[in-house]
Order: C-alpha cells, then sequence, then structure tokens
C-alpha cells in the first residue's frame, strides 16, 4: 500500500480528500519513527491507534493553522480572543501556560485515551481531545490548548463552566451537608422545591438525577394516574411518543426509540407506547384514545437534531390531549432552563403541560440533577414507597439548583439566549458552501451538512483543531448550544472558525 499524503498544512481535513484511515495510520508510523513512540499505530491497541493517531494529526493541523493562536501569543493577537476569566487567571488559560506541541504533548493526550480506551467501557466514541480544565465558556486540554465550547455538555452547562455563584453554592452546602437520603427531612429540599415550580409555574416536584430516570419517574406518574384517575383498565395504558425521540437510555426509554442501534440487543422492551410523527397534531389526534394516559414529547428534538415543530404544534397537542383526558407531558431536560431564550420551549406557546421534566442545566453543571413537576392532583398519585431514589433531592444538589433557579429568576440569561439568536444562527446560515440547513431557536443550532461534506464526525474533528468543541448527531448534523453565559466577540468568532471550515 503507498503511503497516502499528509494533511496539509492549514488545510481542513475535510478537503484533503485523502482516505482518513490509510492516511492517520500511515502518518502513525511515521510519527513514531522519529519520536519517543508516543503512538504505536500497529495492532496493540487495535482501533485505539487509529484514534491517537487522529489526535496527533489534529494537533499538527491545529499547530500548523493555529500556530499564532497559543495563548502565548494571544495577548498580542486578535483571532483567538482571550476570555474573562472570573476570580483572576487560570492555571491552564493564563498568558503564556500553553504547552507547545512535542512528543511529551502527544503523550499526555495519546496516554490519557489509551487508559480511558482499555479501563472504561466502549460505549462513547469521543472525540479525541482529553479535556483537562475549564473556566466559563473556555476549556483547556492536558497540553494546554484552549477550546471554545460549543456543546456545554448539551446544555448541562447553560450557566458555562464553574460559574461563581453555583461554586459558591456548592462550597458552602459542601461544608454543612452533602446527603442525608430521603429517610429524613433536610432544610433545603422544600424551598428548592418551592422555587422551582414557581419558577416554571408548577406544584409539586419530585427530584431525581439522571434524565433517564425523570423520565422514567413521569412514566410511572402517568401511567398510575390513567390508572387511579382516569380509570384505565389494568395495564391497558399506552403513552405516545415520537418518532425521532430521545428520552434517554434506559431499557424502557430505549425500546420506544426509533433508532436502531440504540436498541440493538437490549430487548425485550416494555409494551405500552406507540410511536408518532413529529410536528403531526393530526397524527396525534388519531392516536389518542381512551387507553392514552399521555403523550410524551421534546418541544424541540435536541438528540434528533434540533427540530423545531411547526408554529402551534404545542398548544395543539395541549388542546388535544385535554380533549381526550390525556396528559401533556413535555420532556425539557435539553430544551428547558433558559437555552431556547425562554425559561421552557413550552414558554414560546404559553404551553403549560400537565406534567414537566427538568434535567441537564439543574444541576448547574456540577451535579447530576433532575425533577419531574406537575399539580398536585396529579403528584398526588404516588405515595410513600411508591417510587424514589437515594441521592434524589440532596441536599448539595438542592442548594445548587436553588442557586440554578435564581439565576433564571430575573429573565435576563433568557433574554440574552434570545438577543443572541439570530446573531448565532443568521451568521450560520450565511455560511453556504457545505451548509445545508440550519435549525434553531435562542442559543440552540442543528447545522445539516451537505452530501458533500465529510461525515459531521470528521467535521468536528476539524473543528477541534480550529478551537471549537462541537458534537455530530446522524452523521450529516452539528449540534450547537454554547453556553448562555458567552459573549458577542466569542460567538462571533465561533462563527468565523466554522464558516472557515464549512464555507
Ligand atoms: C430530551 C432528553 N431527555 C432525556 C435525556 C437523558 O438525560 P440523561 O443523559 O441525563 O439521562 C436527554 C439527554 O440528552 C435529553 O436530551
Amino acid at each position: 500500500m503507498g503511503t497516502p499524503p499528509r494533511p496539509t498544512p492549514g488545510v481542513p481535513s475535510h478537503r484533503t480528500g485523502a482516505g482518513r484511515r490509510e492516511a492517520t495510520t500511515a502518518w502513525a508510523g511515521e510519527h513514531n519513527a522519529d519520536t519517543a513512540n508516543p503512538v504505536d499505530a500497529t495492532a496493540e491497541y487495535g482501533q485505539l491507534s487509529h484514534l491517537l493517531a487522529d489526535v496527533c494529526r489534529e494537533r499538527e493541523l491545529k499547530h500548523a493553522t493555529f500556530a499564532g493562536a497559543r495563548l502565548a501569543d494571544a495577548a498580542q493577537t486578535a483571532p483567538w480572543p482571550l476570555p474573562a476569566c472570573r476570580g483572576g487567571p487560570h492555571p491552564i488559560l493564563a498568558k503564556g501556560a500553553t504547552v507547545p506541541m512535542s512528543a511529551s504533548a502527544h503523550t499526555a493526550t495519546a496516554e490519557a485515551i489509551r487508559l480511558a480506551e482499555t479501563y472504561s467501557a466502549h460505549n462513547y466514541a469521543p472525540v479525541p481531545v482529553v479535556l483537562a480544565e475549564a473556566d466559563g465558556c473556555w476549556v483547556a486540554d492536558v497540553e494546554g490548548n484552549r477550546y471554545l465550547d460549543l456543546l456545554a455538555s448539551y446544555s448541562a452547562l447553560n450557566f458555562g463552566h464553574r460559574h461563581p455563584r453555583l461554586l459558591a453554592a456548592a462550597h458552602a452546602q459542601l461544608d454543612r451537608m452533602t446527603l442525608t437520603s430521603r429517610a429524613f427531612h433536610t432544610d433545603l429540599l422544600g424551598p428548592m422545591c418551592r422555587d422551582l415550580a414557581a419558577l416554571v409555574g408548577q406544584e409539586a416536584v419530585l427530584p431525581m438525577n439522571s434524565g433517564a430516570e425523570a423520565v422514567e419517574t413521569a412514566i410511572k406518574l402517568v401511567r398510575r394516574w390513567g390508572y387511579h384517575r382516569k380509570g384505565v383498565d389494568p395495564d391497558r395504558a399506552r403513552i405516545l411518543v415520537c418518532d425521532n425521540n430521545f428520552h434517554g437510555r434506559t431499557t424502557t426509554l430505549v425500546g420506544f426509540s426509533s433508532n436502531d442501534e440504540a436498541r440493538d440487543g437490549f430487548g425485550p422492551f416494555a409494551p405500552g407506547f406507540t410511536s408518532i410523527p413529529f410536528g403531526d397534531a393530526d397524527a396525534l389526534r388519531d392516536a389518542l384514545d381512551e387507553d392514552v394516559v399521555a403523550f410524551l414529547v421534546e418541544p424541540i428534538q435536541g438528540e434528533g437534531g434540533v427540530i423545531v415543530p411547526p408554529r402551534g404544534y404545542l398548544a395543539q397537542a395541549q388542546r388535544l390531549c385535554r380533549d381526550a383526558g390525556a396528559l401533556l407531558v413535555a420532556d425539557e431536560i435539553q430544551s428547558g432552563l433558559g437555552r431556547t431564550g425562554a425559561t421552557l420551549a413550552c414558554d414560546h406557546e404559553a404551553v403549560t403541560p400537565d406534567v414537566l421534566i427538568l434535567g441537564k442545566a439543574l444541576g448547574g453543571g456540577i451535579v447530576p440533577a433532575s425533577a419531574v413537576l406537575a399539580s398536585h392532583e396529579i403528584m398526588n398519585v404516588l405515595t410513600p414507597g411508591s417510587h424514589g431514589s437515594t441521592f434524589g433531592g440532596n441536599p448539595l444538589m438542592c442548594a445548587i439548583a436553588r442557586e440554578v433557579v435564581a439565576l433564571l429568576g430575573d429573565g435576563r440569561l433568557q433574554r440574552r439566549a434570545a438577543a443572541l439568536s439570530s446573531r448565532l444562527l443568521d451568521g450560520l446560515r450565511a455560511i453556504g458552501g457545505n451548509v445545508a440547513a440550519v435549525r434553531g431557536r435562542g442559543l440552540w443550532a442543528g447545522v445539516d451538512l451537505s452530501p458533500t461534506a465529510q461525515p459531521a464526525k470528521h467535521v468536528c474533528q476539524t473543528l477541534l483543531a480550529e478551537g471549537l468543541l462541537t458534537k455530530d448527531t446522524h452523521e450529516t448534523t452539528l449540534r450547537l448550544a454554547p453556553p448562555l453565559t458567552i459573549d458577542e466577540a466569542d460567538l462571533d468568532w465561533a462563527v468565523q472558525r466554522l464558516a472557515a471550515v464549512l464555507g
């Protein structure tokens, strides 16, 4: 096999045209020959070798393209804006702290990935960068390279990394009490639930931990409501869900996913779910019958590619559910808490769902936190012993979630997301080139790549080399969800870098 060309420095990898696998393997071997063996591209690490080769290749690309962008130079040069570090210079983010490219730098990245690949389950295929520190909208890898975080942990970091008010709330609570289990009352559970319920116009809160747990909780809640209040015959309750949904990874939830990879090998699945097209009110009307206890829907499908339903869909869904005696359950785990330019995505249509599910940002980017909210009338079908979680509503979570609610209380961050929306979405739409379509709301965008573009996963790696953290979904779409705290200059810079790669 001949040696495929190395990527041309300064040319994004999606334009080189070289077969990626051969190119990276060959380069890894080449790299091995003249360094202290930071990358073993032979059989030893198998798939890992390709990953490591990718890392080195992207590093070289970045170095070549962005030599002037290292922090050592950043104070003098425009293209790599310095973050406004809260609380003084960050140890890694500080001027001059960048570690130059070297074999040892490769080793730090390679070794971290090697350990993860060797000792952790392979249920993720992360972008090959090893992150070590973060502040606000910026993160740094183990080599000191800085990246603007355009994913914000799928909206779990709506307030950016290590927001000072959230850190302060967490630190204060760490010094008081962290966990009691729900066997006892704590002083913060009531206040947190009161404040959260008031923020989103609900009456009662059931705190859990992960998003999937909260969705499972909502399923139990609406089924019990169906049997105890609606009078559905035993074991007949049905829940309507949407094609292309994402609600989490438990066996019940993947059981009604339309993603074959998420389901493969995990059956048998729980019955009682019917999937209908998203955004189609007629399909909902046709599917509602006396056994349907609820319609579970993401107001905007995040994992599905930031799919925004037609205007009026949620309001219509609410009317249809009311008429049929079914509950509208909004999964706002990703869309909620400011992301779309309102506290909830449902707010855009003045819809208050019967059951609301929150997660991600509720934990302030510090702890896992989720919650199911509803009226007392609905929530009271749950009785002691019918549901619970050892960690749900723990004091540390309550302290942080309460501060999250306080941060959103004056609406400033929501207004900021709304105000910056056109800057992001119009900027992306103006790129043209390999951008086929842009969808979104607030500071949330799904960017469909044209058929001639590299797979979205590869584009994410190229963007990494340009200093941007992004994530693909469905092979052809990029998801962008920067922290709501991002400033205008950083957002503009991100759109410029995206344009340079995709235009
Ligand atoms: C809409 C929605 N629901 C549920 C989940 C699952 O949340 P978790 O990963 O915390 O279980 C996600 C995660 O991305 C989500 O986007």
